[in-house]
């Protein structure tokens, strides 16, 4: 999406060997312009799969999700990271284990929320090795719901995550797919939309 690359060699920092810093505009001041239109574009790429429910995880998930499921006309609903006190049955959890952090947390949907009817579509702002979106798909498989495929806003295209997916015969939609970083430059592969 020419659109998100302009803004990502606009706005994005690198950090470091492989991390990208795009807070401006998407990890914590959100651009809901630029959410708008990336939720149009992933709702066209997926308007024929019959998509009943988005599904996310918190927190820089959430903001695009809400755009996406906007333009799809379905409800979002997005994985909690902490337990929460008014959530009490029927709960289904994954464990994720965070390669950049190095650690592994429990995360949780209320089993309320998806069906066996339900087709999902999965949206995070990051894809890296994929461990967070592994963990969604085994929530929504537990709920008997079936996964149609991951809406990524930035892919890091030197990491598992997208092999990961497609292993699991998972559709990956990225809008923004970095090949490399080259001298604190951002190198784009060519993205799915
Ligand atoms: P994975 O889910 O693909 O396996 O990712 P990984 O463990 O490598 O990443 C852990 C967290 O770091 C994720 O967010 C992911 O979105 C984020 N992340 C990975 N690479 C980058 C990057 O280059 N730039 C930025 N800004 N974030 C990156 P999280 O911990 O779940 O965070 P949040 O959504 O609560 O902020």
């Amino acid at each position: 999406m020419q659109l998100l690359e302009d803004r990502i060699l606009k706005d994005g920092n690198v950090l470091g060997e492989n991390i990208l810093k795009v807070d401006s505009f998407l990890t914590h001041q959100v651009d809901y312009k630029l959410m708008k239109e990336m939720g149009k574009v992933f709702a066209d790429a997926y308007k024929d799969s019959g998509i009943t429910k988005v599904v996310t995880i918190e927190a820089s998930g959430i903001a695009p999700a809400v755009y996406v499921a906007e333009a799809l006309d379905v409800p979002m609903i997005f994985a909690k990271k902490h337990k929460n006190i008014t959530m009490t049955e029927g709960i289904l959890t994954a464990e994720v284990y965070s390669f950049t952090k190095q650690v592994t947390s429990t995360v949780s949907i209320a089993g309320k929320f998806l069906s066996a009817d339900d087709k999902v579509l999965i949206v995070d702002d990051f894809l890296a090795n994929g461990q967070a979106a592994k963990g969604l798909i085994d929530i929504i498989q537990q709920a008997g719901a079936e996964v149609v495929g991951v809406g990524i806003v930035i892919e890091k295209s030197f990491q598992d995550g997208r092999s990961l997916l497609e292993e699991q015969g998972v559709r990956v939609t990225s809008l923004a797919r970095i090949a490399k970083f080259e001298n604190g430059q951002v190198v784009f592969d060519q993205a799915d939309a």
